[in-house]
């Protein structure tokens, strides 16, 4: 399985370039349908969520971001005010998947779980993707709930 470089995402890796594109926001793209941001939209972006303590990893190839997956770690009132780790937002560009670059990720997630002491780590994935996550140890808990509050589906 191909072993890709994995490093923590950097003010660099939000750079839009002048045609409004990122190679970050391309592997996003996998996920959801990115609107173009402008750069001064992004670095907020990057601020805050560092700020609250979320933690991005991107995975590259031949210096080229293929594939990112985020980590929250959340300190409880329950569980003895354990540590609760939650798993957002995991992406590999088509064109890369299949070759071991989300499982680098998730791996990279669960080390920063385990280094927080964290007593579960959770998150949220479609029936398409179960099969990936289970060879990663995960089974499937409770049902998924949302509520949109923007006509968002
Ligand atoms: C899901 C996703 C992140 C997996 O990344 P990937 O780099 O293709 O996965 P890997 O190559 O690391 O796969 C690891 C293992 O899971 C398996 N796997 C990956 N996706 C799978 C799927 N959809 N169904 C069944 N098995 C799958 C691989 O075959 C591999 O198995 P192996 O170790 O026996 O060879 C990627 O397909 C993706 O970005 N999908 C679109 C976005 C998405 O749905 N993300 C999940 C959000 S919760």
């Amino acid at each position: 399985m191909f072993k890709p470089k994995i490093t923590e995402l950097a003010w660099d890796d939000v750079i839009v370039d002048v045609n409004g594109s990122c190679e970050f926001l391309r592997c996003l793209n996998t996920l959801s349908p990115i609107d173009k941001l402008d750069q001064a939209t992004m670095d907020y972006i990057f601020w805050a969520r560092n700020h609250i303590g979320v933690r991005t990893f991107v995975a590259r190839s031949h210096n080229y971001i293929v594939g990112t997956a985020s980590i929250f770690i959340e300190q409880k009132y329950i569980h003895g005010g354990g540590m609760l780790g939650h798993i957002e937002d995991v992406a590999v560009l088509p064109e890369c998947q299949g070759c071991g670059i989300g499982y680098s990720l998730v791996e990279e997630c669960l080390r920063v779980a385990n280094e927080a002491k964290c007593y579960r780590v959770i998150l949220d994935c479609s029936k398409e993707v179960q099969p990936f996550y289970e060879k990663l140890g995960f089974y499937s808990h409770s049902i998924g709930m949302r509520l949109e509050l923007r006509g968002e589906k």
